[in-house]
C-alpha cells in the first residue's frame, strides 16, 4: 500500500474546496460503483445505517429510502461544505426520515457502541493514512451491533501489480493535492480488523481495480 501524506485538516480543506464541482467531475464515474455497493449492503426497512465519508449524499438518499420511516440513516464527513451539498440534495425525494449528518472523522466516530445494523463507505477508506485504516475499521466494529454488516467500496491494489495501478500511484505521489487516495488491499484490511468476509465483487474503473467487500462482525 502506498503511504498517504496528508493531515486530517488538509483532507477537510481539500473537500471543502472541491465541493461545488465534486458531483460534476467524480459523480458520473463513481455512481455505478456506489449503486453496486448499496445493492451488496441490501439495506432493509427499519435498518439503522451509518455512512462514513458521506460526501454530497448520493448513497444517503438511497439508504434513507430503503430503511424507510422505521429506520435511521446517519452520515459523517470531515468537510462541512460536502455536508451542505448533501443537505441541499436531501430535501427532495426522501420517503423516509431525513438522514442525520455530522461533521467528524471516521477515526473517532461520535456514536454510541452497538448502534448500527450496517456501515457503508465508498471511495473513502483509501483516503486514510495506513495506520488510520485499522482505527476506522475498529470504530466501525465498535458502533455495529452483533451480526452487523459493512460494505467497503474502494480502489484496490489486490490481484498483482498492474500498469494502471502503478501509474495511479505515481500520480498520487506526484500530485497528492489532486489524486488524493491510493489503492488499498480492501479484503485484507477488513479481515485484519476482525470482520468475516461474506462476499467480494471485483469491478474496474478506467482500468483500476475496484473491490466491493461485504463483511460481518459475527455474533
Ligand atoms: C472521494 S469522496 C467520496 C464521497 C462519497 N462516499 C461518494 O462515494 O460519492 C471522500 C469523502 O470522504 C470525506 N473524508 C475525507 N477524510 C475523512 C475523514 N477523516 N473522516 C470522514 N470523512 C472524510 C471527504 O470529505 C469526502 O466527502
Amino acid at each position: 500500500m502506498a503511504r498517504l501524506k496528508r493531515s486530517k485538516n488538509g483532507a477537510g480543506a481539500h473537500y471543502d474546496r472541491i465541493s461545488s464541482w465534486y458531483d460534476i467531475v467524480a459523480g458520473p464515474g463513481e455512481r455505478k460503483f456506489i449503486r453496486a455497493g448499496l445493492k451488496l449492503l441490501h439495506a432493509d426497512c427499519g435498518d439503522r445505517i451509518l455512512e462514513i465519508g458521506s460526501g454530497t449524499g448520493w448513497a444517503l438518499r438511497d439508504l434513507a429510502a430503503a430503511v424507510d420511516s422505521g429506520g435511521m440513516v446517519s452520515g459523517i464527513d470531515l468537510s462541512m461544505k460536502m455536508i451542505r451539498k448533501a443537505v441541499d440534495r436531501g430535501v427532495k425525494g426522501y420517503s423516509g426520515r431525513q438522514p442525520a449528518l455530522m461533521r467528524g472523522t471516521g477515526t473517532e466516530l461520535p456514536c454510541r457502541s452497538h448502534t448500527f445494523d450496517a456501515v457503508f463507505m465508498s471511495f473513502t477508506l483509501e483516503l486514510f493514512e495506513t495506520r488510520d485504516i485499522a482505527r476506522v475499521l475498529g470504530e466501525c466494529r465498535r458502533v455495529l451491533k452483533r451480526q452487523g454488516r459493512i460494505v467497503v467500496v474502494s480502489l484496490s491494489g489486490a490481484g498483482g501489480r498492474r500498469r494502471t495501478v502503478e501509474i495511479y500511484e505515481w500520480l498520487h505521489r506526484r500530485f497528492p493535492a489532486y489524486v488524493d487516495c491510493r489503492p488499498i488491499f480492501v479484503e485484507d484490511v477488513v479481515r485484519g480488523a476482525g470482520f468475516e468476509i461474506v462476499e467480494t465483487l471485483k469491478m474496474s474503473m478506467w482500468g483500476l481495480p475496484v473491490d466491493l467487500v461485504l463483511a460481518e462482525t459475527g455474533s
